[in-house]
């Protein structure tokens, strides 16, 4: 049985895996394409397994590396399967056309909506959305381990996905309740909305949010 779900098979999906095998976690990634999903374990090596999306969830901490809408409905789907389990939350839910407001609705977050839809029986936390893909696979920003931002109203959940982070070369920052996801989505809208303009070329894709020292 894999320790790790990720859902998912893209950027992040690659990411997380590959941080998650530093850690010597066995890595289970469910994806629709069975084709893009093999691809990815074949190259991810020794721990990784794959399954088809909808296939039972074997990890008790599981990634929704999809976008937002999706991990919404990817938690519907999965119900009250997930009850016992850590659901991390990763996504930007940045309105991507225009990069000027988020999309969720107001006075919550991605990681609350998610929450509000999954089974009460699952912690949901926030974690990984001020990491790009880039810089978390190979695990640090100039040199320096990439910190991850950890929001979530179940003490013991939080514990579990800071020990993973940890485990995997990380700084992992307990930022508060999950309400504190309304800043941590609101601030990647900030700098991704610097990162798409011309103003600050060496401020792109490859930067990461970190605290110094
Ligand atoms: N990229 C980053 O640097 C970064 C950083 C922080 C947080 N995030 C968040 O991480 C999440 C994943 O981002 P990503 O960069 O990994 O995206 P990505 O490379 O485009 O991968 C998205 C994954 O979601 C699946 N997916 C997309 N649309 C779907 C749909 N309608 N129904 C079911 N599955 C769907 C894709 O499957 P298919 O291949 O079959 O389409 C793919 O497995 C997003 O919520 C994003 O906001 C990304």
């Amino acid at each position: 049985m894999a320790q790790i779900t990720i859902i998912g098979n893209g950027n992040m999906a690659r990411s997380l895996a590959v941080r998650m095998l530093a850690a010597r976690h066995s890595v289970q990634i469910l994806g629709r394409s069975t084709e893009k999903t093999r691809e990815l374990v074949e190259s991810l090596g020794a721990g990784a397994q794959g399954g088809a999306e909808g296939a039972a969830v074997e990890g008790g901490i599981i990634f929704l590396a999809v976008p937002y809408s999706e991990a919404i409905k990817t938690v519907q789907i999965y119900g009250d399967t997930l009850d016992g389990r850590v659901v991390v939350d990763i996504s930007n839910p940045v309105d991507f056309a225009t990069f000027d407001h988020l999309v969720t609705p107001a006075g919550s977050s991605a990681a609350e909506q998610v929450a509000l839809h999954a089974s009460t029986g699952a912690s949901v936390v926030k974690a990984f959305n001020t990491c790009f893909a880039k810089p978390l696979e190979s695990g640090v920003v100039s040199g320096i381990p990439l910190d991850v931002f950890i929001a979530g109203d179940s003490e013991d959940a939080k514990l579990k996905v800071s020990a993973v982070v940890a485990a995997s070369g990380l700084r992992p920052i307990d930022a508060g309740p999950l309400r504190r996801a309304r800043e941590l989505e609101g601030i990647m809208l900030l700098i991704m909305g610097l990162q798409v303009g011309t103003a600050h070329e060496n401020f792109n894709w490859d930067t990461s949010l970190n605290l110094l020292p």
